[in-house]
């Protein structure tokens, strides 16, 4: 016989035991200060593989979260054990993926102060809350304006022509119709400031969806701008010149992208947004052409002049005609690319060479813009140069490649823009858009670019993404743009 007290703590036990809240397979928990059960444990279900996920949703406390797979282990917690695991937190996103043979237990130390989600997964080894890998894109920016682009979530299947029936896109192709099922995106913007109210908070989804988001959303459409597949595409108004945003895409509540940081241009910077052209996909930045007319606040395939498309598709046409005198897919001219990619190659340098894209030198952060123009036959490398710092030693300082614009039409810019009203700088397109068509299309063709070590640095960004002697990725940059809110140059 057991006395009394001992089997009244037995019971005591099992009843805690069966009145503890198990967390739900595949979905999100979330729990508050008022409504956290007391004591704050949990049973996981039994199940082969488990990733727990924790997402913190305010700043205030540092809560600590144990989890174990063992069913001998009560309340798991700081004293340690076997089988007893502390979910590391960090920026407010914490996971843990094991075994969970016998279910196992999930206690909450300290967390009476914040208020925080749970998740468990049985999808393979992904949490439900997490950080993606993927990064928003930044299209461009006016004084105002901004154009993002979420990662990309969906690649579309799309089968290469094949002989005898090798049929390339028409010069004003359409894309795919969007994916039927799409993530639930939403873009979150402040400012970047050293006391920026989102640095200091969890970068979690549920704490990041409560923030009151800058600017005006005027326009969501999906968009594929290059083979990586389907993206939002967000079009923002209302926001302030000069001044430094923090972005983040926040996937159905619980999944982060970013932050990335972009700058809007001076009150005084000119150029129209061009975006959303089935013809030239790329397309989504400042081109020098006059104010879009009344009513719309950019251009599109809608109001485009046709003194532009016009000769553009008669260029990508008449390209795509010469191509396929070629016994497209019954011969090969190379074992790696064929017809399909030299014309997509082709497509996206004709895009970045006929849309000449605006920047801007900025004068908080020279380091990443300054306009010092290359001498028509410059040589060699633009990216790099020799400045004088501070202490008068020699530093290599990465500079874009912008070129200032009088309003006459010069011979560097697009023959068929319009004329600019106003002064500008011309972003020069990347070299890399010119040799990667060298590289994809047949030599018939008879394509080719300028000499990197003689005269390509007047109409090219030279040594950023590949470097001067064409390894690629091995510039001094390894990219056209980067997440910081550099442009380099004109990857189109
Ligand atoms: C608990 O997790 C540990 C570490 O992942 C593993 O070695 C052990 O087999 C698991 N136990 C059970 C019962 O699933
Ligand atoms: C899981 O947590 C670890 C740190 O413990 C982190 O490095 C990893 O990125 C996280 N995984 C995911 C998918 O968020
Ligand atoms: C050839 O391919 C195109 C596009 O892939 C398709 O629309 C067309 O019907 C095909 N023609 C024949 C004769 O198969
Ligand atoms: C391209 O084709 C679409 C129909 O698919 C048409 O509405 C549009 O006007 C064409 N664009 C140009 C510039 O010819
Ligand atoms: C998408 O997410 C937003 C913000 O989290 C939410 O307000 C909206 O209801 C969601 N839409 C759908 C279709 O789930
Ligand atoms: C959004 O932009 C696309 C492409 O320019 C356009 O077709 C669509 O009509 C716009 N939607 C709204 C609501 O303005
Ligand atoms: C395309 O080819 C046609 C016929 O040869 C020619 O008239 C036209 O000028 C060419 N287009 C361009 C932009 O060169
Ligand atoms: C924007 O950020 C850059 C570098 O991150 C900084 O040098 C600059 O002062 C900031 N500009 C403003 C207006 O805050």
């Amino acid at each position: 016989m057991l006395p009394e007290t001992l089997l009244c703590l037995l019971n005591a036990a099992f009843v805690l035991a069966q009145t503890r809240q198990s967390i739900p397979l595949n979905q999100v928990t979330p729990f508050t200060p008022s409504n956290l059960p007391n004591p704050p444990i949990f049973t996981i279900p039994s199940a082969n593989t488990l990733s727990i996920s924790v997402a913190l949703c305010t700043a205030n406390g540092s809560p600590r979260f144990f989890v174990t797979n063992s069913s001998a282990v009560d309340d798991p917690g700081p004293g340690g054990g076997r089988d007893v695991f502390e979910i590391p937190i960090t920026g407010g996103h914490g996971n843990w993926t094991g075994t969970f043979k016998d279910g196992g237990t999930l206690s909450v130390v300290d967390g009476r102060q914040t208020s925080f989600e749970l998740g468990v997964s049985d999808d393979g080894d992904r949490p439900i809350h997490e950080v993606v890998p993927g990064l928003p894109v930044l299209g461009d920016t006016t004084s105002n304006q901004a154009i993002i682009f979420s990662a990309a979530f969906n690649k579309p299947l799309i089968q290469p022509p094949s002989y005898p029936n090798y049929t390339l896109p028409p010069a004003n192709q359409s894309l795919p119709s969007p994916p039927s099922s799409a993530p639930n995106l939403t873009l979150i913007i402040s400012t970047t400031l050293p006391t920026s109210p989102l640095t200091a908070l969890p970068q979690t989804g549920c704490s990041l969806s409560a923030q009151r988001s800058l600017g005006r959303v005027t326009n969501k459409t999906f968009w594929m701008k290059d083979q990586e597949g389907w993206r939002a595409q967000w079009f923002l108004e209302a926001l302030t010149p000069s001044t430094n945003y923090t972005a983040y895409v926040v996937q159905d509540r619980t999944k982060v992208s970013g932050p990335i940081f972009f700058t809007t241009k001076s009150a005084s910077f000119s150029c129209p947004l061009v975006h959303s052209l089935p013809y030239c996909p790329n397309i989504a930045y400042s081109v020098p052409l006059p104010r879009p007319p009344l009513g719309s606040n950019a251009y599109d395939a809608t109001n485009l002049p046709t003194k532009i498309t016009t000769p553009l598709l008669s260029y990508m046409s008449n390209f795509t005609t010469t191509l396929t005198t070629f016994a497209c897919g019954r011969d090969w001219y190379s074992p790696l690319v064929g017809c399909d990619d030299c014309q997509r190659e082709y497509r996206r340098w004709l895009c970045a060479i006929t849309f000449t894209r605006c920047g801007e030198p900025s004068p908080a952060n020279s380091n990443a813009f300054t306009a010092v123009p290359p001498a028509p036959d410059a040589t060699g490398l633009s990216a790099v140069r020799p400045t004088n710092g501070l202490d008068g030693s020699q530093l290599q300082q990465v500079f874009s490649a912008l070129v200032p614009q009088s309003t006459d039409i010069s011979k560097a810019r697009s023959p068929t823009l319009p004329a600019m009203d106003s002064e500008y700088s011309m972003l020069l397109p990347c070299l890399e858009r010119c040799t990667a068509v060298d590289r994809a299309c047949p030599n018939f063709l008879g394509f080719t670019c300028p000499d990197v070590h003689f005269n390509a640095a007047a109409s090219y960004g030279v040594g950023y993404v590949d470097s001067v002697d064409d390894n690629e990725g091995r510039g001094v940059t390894g990219t056209s743009q980067d997440r910081w809110g550099n442009i380099w140059c004109n990857g189109g």
